[in-house]
């Protein structure tokens, strides 16, 4: 290992390491059971038996139905799926969104509205990018029914979490359907479908040490739409293509180690993120924390976005903080590495001329780590050279 650096990875929020038992619950589908669920034959029954059991899996942790979840490529499939589906089978003709929403769900949005498919409302913000409700009920008071409201649950970039009921019921009382992309929020905060006033709701394995490429998307029974890719009979339909088997399997025991102990692993990765707020404050005379991130409650447990004083090395601090070995984000995973302005920071602090890094957690991240994230962090805006 002589001259590896170790690396400090404090970017979970873009993706998380697959844990080793989701793996060894894919290889077999891989080696073994590789069959297409479409064949008839025992090689086809294995895997489709194998999919229908991990629906089951997904569903029962969701507090759903099976027949309520469908499996996809992950959370921008699940999210063009259940916009384009509101709009195009369900006559919404207005959506409702934040200018904050992760470009899966606004560039969807903004693709429909330019193609004069549906008109595009944004709801305001306070001040720290929460969701003005009372605008909300204004907008949705003020349009025609059916509108689609689409609104992250848990904001992948500065933390700050919507209510799910609130907003569903308001949508419901308006006649509407409600989306949520929820890709930073399965697998870390309790989710009880069954009772709760959502129509779609959108899932992403590797945002929960599942595998890349693989997630489902949730709709309610109520609702019905057609399938975004076509082609196929597979998902009942509603989603044409030979499934990814072993990722299929994969999504599902993720979920299911994620569920179990998910309130442990909530206060672990709190205490790591405030202890490395508490950090960069006693080391950055004039560090903020962007949106709600600096917040223990009403954000992201996993997410502290940093808002640092103008300096020198600005331009290449993400570079400098990977080259000390800390791997972390200037805003979602796009924007990670390079200076492309993140659309989330530029609609909360226009013209701001502070850099903002964001740093993001997971079962695995440690004290220690975190606290020497900090000294290096700390270390890169004086002129020291810290390396893990
Ligand atoms: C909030 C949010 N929505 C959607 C996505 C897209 O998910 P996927 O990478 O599985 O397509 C991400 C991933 O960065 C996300 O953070």
């Amino acid at each position: 290992m002589s001259g590896q650096l170790t690396r400090i990875f404090l970017d979970n929020a873009a993706t998380t390491q697959p844990d080793p038992r989701v793996v060894d619950e894919m290889i077999p589908y891989l080696r073994e059971q590789w069959g297409n669920p479409s064949s008839l034959h025992g090689y086809g029954r294995e895997a489709r038996v194998a999919i229908e059991r991990a629906r089951k899996t997904v569903a029962g942790l969701l507090g759903t139905s099976p027949a309520e979840i469908f499996f996809t490529s992950g959370g921008t499939e699940a999210d063009n799926t259940a916009i384009c589906g509101a709009v195009r089978t369900l006559g919404c003709k207005h959506i409702i969104t934040s200018p904050i929403e992760h470009h899966a769900v606004l560039h969807t949005a903004e693709i429909l509205a330019h193609r004069g498919e549906a008109q595009l409302h944004f709801v305001r913000l306070d001040e720290d990018g929460y969701v003005d409700y009372e605008h909300l009920a204004a907008l949705l008071s003020q349009l025609p029914a059916p509108v689609l409201v689409s609104l992250m649950h848990g904001n992948n970039e500065v933390g700050n979490l919507t209510d799910l009921h609130l907003v569903g019921n308001l949508v419901r009382r308006h006649g509407g359907y409600f989306h949520s992309d929820t890709v930073q929020t399965v697998g870390h905060f309790p989710l009880d479908l069954k009772n709760t006033p959502v129509d779609f709701i959108a899932g992403a394995g590797h945002k929960f040490h599942g595998p890349k490429g693989t997630g489902f998307l949730y709709v309610n029974s109520r609702v019905k739409i057609d399938p975004f890719v076509c082609g196929g009979a597979q998902e009942r339909n509603m989603r044409g293509g030979t499934e990814n088997v072993a990722g299929i399997m994969g999504v599902a025991k993720a979920l299911e180690l994620a569920c179990t102990d998910m309130e442990a692993h909530h206060q672990h990765i709190l205490s790591v993120k405030l202890a490395l707020k508490e950090a960069l404050e006693e080391r950055i005379p004039g560090i903020r924390f962007n949106g709600g991130s600096g917040r223990a409650e009403g954000s992201l447990y996993t997410v502290l976005s940093a808002s640092l004083p103008p300096n020198p090395i600005s331009e290449m601090l993400l570079l400098r903080l990977d080259m000390a070995g800390v791997c972390a984000s200037g805003g979602s995973a796009c924007s990670s590495g390079s200076q492309v302005g993140s659309h989330v920071l530029n609609t909360l602090y226009p013209g701001s001329d502070r850099q903002g890094v964001r740093f993001s957690f997971s079962r695995t991240t440690t004290q220690a780590e975190v606290l020497q994230a900090a000294d290096i962090l700390a270390g890169l805006l004086v002129g020291e050279k810290v390396a893990v």
